[in-house]
């Protein structure tokens, strides 16, 4: 094996993506995945026969599989473990100890983002390794570093993925009442995005209040927010769209004083330890 800049494990739809942005930015590249032929279409690729093969090739390994822990013990060998596989604040600090020199990573990206502006990836764990390897990962998509805490990045895409499926989640319902009115989900679109755009704006505000434990109404208190959540639950009812989702946003607004701020419902998911 050639030594080489980067070596890719795992070339899945993310990890292929990756390796090729890694060959685009022109860096050579070793490869390895569990099935082999992924990497027929990565012209210039070294490819490595096993993992403990593939991790000797280069000081910089990348690792991007849908079963990080399958792979894990294969992997002892690197001199600098990026994991950009998705996983636990946990799982992110277990891997810290066999690999502290090593960096866990989070992509908030799709594959086609990889290698644009429209990538973000966070990395937490050791600042050397990332000072070190920055203008490489530059080539993937902004690189953010949260701090040498392993657990960051990990923890960040959990409450990313939390987000992104309450917001898809409320848009699916919002169509499917549309839907049940005989209304097509496409004419919705502009509004939906303008209700994200607008939710967007309040989240700075919301998040200070988060962090202080006090949630003064900033433009409309909780009881109004049930007002309306109330309407949605009838009006979900009426044509004939499932209810659970409103009701359950309903629910959790049960015993929080109504004349707060809509952040007050932080309290309902946990308290932070000494509050
Ligand atoms: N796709 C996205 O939009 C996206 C966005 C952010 C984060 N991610 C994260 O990126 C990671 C990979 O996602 P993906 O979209 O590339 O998934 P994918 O297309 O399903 O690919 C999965 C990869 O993991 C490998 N793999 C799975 N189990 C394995 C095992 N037991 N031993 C060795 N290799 C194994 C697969 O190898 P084979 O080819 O042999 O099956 C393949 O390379 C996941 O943690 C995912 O959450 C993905």
């Amino acid at each position: 094996m050639q030594t080489t800049d980067v070596t890719v494990i795992g070339l899945g739809l993310m990890g292929h993506a990756l390796a090729r942005a890694l060959l685009a930015g022109g860096r050579t590249v070793t490869v390895w995945n569990r099935t082999p032929g992924k990497a027929d279409d990565l012209a210039g690729a070294q490819r490595a026969a096993t993992p403990e093969e593939a991790v000797t090739a280069s000081e910089l390994v990348v690792v991007c599989v849908s079963d990080f822990a399958a792979v894990a013990d294969r992997l002892g060998k690197a001199v600098t473990l990026v994991n950009l596989s998705s996983g636990t604040s946990q799982s992110a600090r277990d891997t810290a100890r066999w690999a502290p020199d090593g960096l866990d990573g989070a992509i908030m990206a799709a594959p086609g983002g990889i290698g644009t502006a429209d990538a973000t990836i966070v990395y937490s764990g050791d600042r050397a390794a990332f000072d070190r390897h920055e203008a490489t990962f530059a080539l993937l998509g902004g690189a953010v570093y949260l701090g040498e805490d392993h657990a960051l990045a990990a923890l960040h895409e959990m409450a990313v993925v939390s987000l992104m499926w309450n917001l898809l989640n409320g848009f699916l319902h919002g169509t499917a009442l549309l839907r049940a009115a005989g209304v097509g989900a496409a004419g919705y679109v502009p509004l939906a995005a303008k209700g994200v755009e607008t939710v967007t704006g309040w989240l700075a505000a919301y998040a200070d209040q988060v962090d202080a434990g006090d949630f003064p109404p900033l433009d409309a208190t909780l009881d109004v927010h049930v007002a309306a959540m109330d309407h949605l639950i009838e009006e979900s009812r009426h044509l004939g769209v499932a209810t659970e989702l409103p009701e359950f946003l309903r629910s959790l607004t049960s015993g929080i004083d109504g004349s707060q701020g809509y952040a007050a419902l932080v309290e309902r998911f946990g308290r932070p330890p000494g509050r």
